[in-house]
Parts: structure tokens; sequence; C-alpha cells
């Protein structure tokens, strides 16, 4: 069994007092008042009690990775021109993923390289969040060590949608000189606990966390078995190179062998395959009804 997120696993340095409860946000989770701006600052979500049970599930984010990969498991090629791996079909499938999340992460090294906009592009979608009372599109989220971050980005353009940036602690200042009010940046520690951006995110009101990758954020998160569940497109060929990133990296990953990750849907999507991947009890089925 892969063990449900549990606010008692959150390490004791991340501990503090509890949070007061804010509006529900899309995911039905409560966005809390003022964030502090690290996550040994943060108090932990609410711890849940026997008369409201629904919270334990809440209490880090749903997280679902999402990932397109060639058939020889890469997720780009070598050269600077970002690959396309999925179909307009598939881009639309992960526009409504991208839609009913709270928020939307990527390593810092996939906006260097890719320079996502990481918005939901469908008009239709954009207003539906916007009569719920959310913001159009899911908070943007970055992970960085060496805060190599550039300011004019489309990460960080100014749209609707709010911007967090977790930075390992030495690396803070700078962070903060370069993005300066076009995001907030977050104090992850050092070295960054995932564990605790999950555990502040929540705390912020995100309920539902999308990871768009790239490879070496896909391998921590799978690795520390941070995530609820997988959808994996793999595209109709190879690339061939070992220079290009892989889906992941090495890891001592929970599934493996003697633990086989539970194989939830098989879609075709156009020429490209879509695999959903149960990680944790808390797997959202939408072919199960009550
Ligand atoms: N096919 C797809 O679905 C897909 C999706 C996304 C990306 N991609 C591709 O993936 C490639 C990028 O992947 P990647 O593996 O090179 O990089 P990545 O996972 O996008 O980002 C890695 C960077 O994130 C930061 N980071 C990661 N873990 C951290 C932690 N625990 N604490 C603090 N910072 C942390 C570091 O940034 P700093 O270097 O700034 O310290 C690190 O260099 C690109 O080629 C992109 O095109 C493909």
């Amino acid at each position: 069994m892969v063990p449900v997120p549990d606010v008692g696993d959150i390490t004791p340095a991340l501990r503090s007092p509890r949070t007061t409860r804010g509006p529900r946000t899309s995911a039905g989770t409560h966005r809390p008042p003022a964030p502090p701006t690290s996550v040994r600052e943060r108090p932990t979500p609410e711890a849940p009690d026997a008369s409201d049970l629904s919270d334990t599930a809440v209490a880090l984010p749903y997280v679902v990775l999402s990932c397109g990969m060639s058939i020889d498991g890469y997720l780009d090629n070598p050269t600077p021109q970002r690959l396309l791996l999925s179909n307009d079909d598939d881009f639309d499938r992960v526009d409504a993923e991208r839609a009913a999340s709270d928020a939307i992460l990527v390593g810092a090294a996939t906006i260097r390289h890719d320079d996502p906009r990481l918005l939901v592009r469908s008009a239709a979608r954009r207003a539906e969040r916007v009569a719920r009372g959310l913001p159009a599109s899911p908070t943007k989220v970055t992970l960085t060590r060496r805060a190599d971050l550039d300011p004019d980005a489309r990460f960080f353009a100014a749209d609707d949608a709010e911007k967090l940036v977790y930075c390992a602690s030495p690396a803070l200042e700078a962070a903060r000189h370069r993005v300066g009010d076009r995001a907030t940046v977050v104090d992850a520690g050092h070295p960054c606990d995932l564990r605790g951006v999950w555990t502040d995110l929540a705390a912020r009101g995100v309920g539902r966390l999308m990871v768009e990758g790239g490879g070496a954020v896909h391998t921590q998160v799978l690795a520390a078995d941070l995530a609820d569940e997988l959808q994996l497109v793999v595209a109709p060929f190879f690339v061939g190179s070992s220079r290009a990133t892989r889906f992941v990296g090495d890891a001592a990953f929970p599934f493996n062998e003697q633990r086989r990750a539970r194989l939830a849907e098989v879609r075709q999507i156009g020429d490209v395959v879509l695999l959903r991947y149960a990680l944790s009890p808390r797997f959202e089925d939408p072919t199960v009804t009550a």
C-alpha cells in the first residue's frame, strides 16, 4: 500500500501552529489568508479531526504527474528546439487537466528550455474557472537551486496567474533580486524538501497540483512517493539519443518489480496513447460512480 500523505509525516522543522481556514479553492480545499515566504515559517495544513475526515485526504495536494514521452522514454530531443510529442486532442486533454488544477509545477530547467506559458488555453475553461471565483489559470510554481531565472520568461508574464518560486536557501536573495515583484519567492530550505513544498502549497490552498516536468522533477516526485497519479502519454516515435532528457533518471522508486503500480486506464488519443497509473490510495477514478 502506498502511504497516504499525512500531516503527521511532516518533518518537525516544518511544523508550526495551525493555519486559519480561508475560502474554498477549485479542488475544495481552503485558501488561507496571508502567506509567509518560507516553508519553515509555513503552518501545516489543518490536522484532520474525527468530525471532518474528508480533510485527511487533502492534507497534502492531490498530485498528478503529467508527461509526454517518446517510445524510447525521452521527454525531448537534444536540440534547443522544443519537441512536440503530443497531438492537438491530447493538448486539449492536458488543458482540461490544467483547468481542474489549483497549481502547475515545472522545474526551472523546463522554464529555461521550453519557456512555457502554463496557462489554461480554452476560453470556455478560463471563463468557467472565473465563474467559480478562481483565477482564469492556476498558480504557476517552479523549483530552483541556483536562481538562474529569466524574469522575461513567459512563466513570469503579467497574466492572471499567481507565481511561486521555491528556491533553495543559499540562492534566495539572488532569486528575489532576479524576479522582483513578478513572483513570490519562498525559501524552500537547503536542501529543498519536496514534502515541505507540498505542505506549503496545501497551506496556500492548493488542493490539486499538476506536475508537468521535466525529468529531474518527475524523478524526485516519484522517488519520494509524492504523487497520486501518473498520466503518461507515449508518442509514436523514437528520439534515439541518450543526450536527450529521459522521463526519469536513476532513483530508488517505490514502484518496482516487487511493488507494481496499478494501471488504471489506457486511452488511445489519435496517434498517441495515454496511460494512467494510480500511485496512491487517493487516486481519483472518473469511471467509477458513487
Ligand atoms: N515531454 C514533456 O512532457 C516535458 C515536460 C516538461 C519538460 N520537458 C523537457 O524536459 C527537459 C527539462 O527537464 P530537466 O530534467 O532537465 O529539468 P527540470 O526537471 O525541468 O528542472 C530541473 C531544475 O529544477 C530545479 N530543481 C529540481 N529539483 C529541485 C529541488 N529539489 N530543489 C530546488 N530546485 C530544484 C533546478 O533548477 P536550477 O538549475 O535553476 O537550480 C534543476 O536544475 C527539457 O528538455 C524540456 O523540454 C518535457
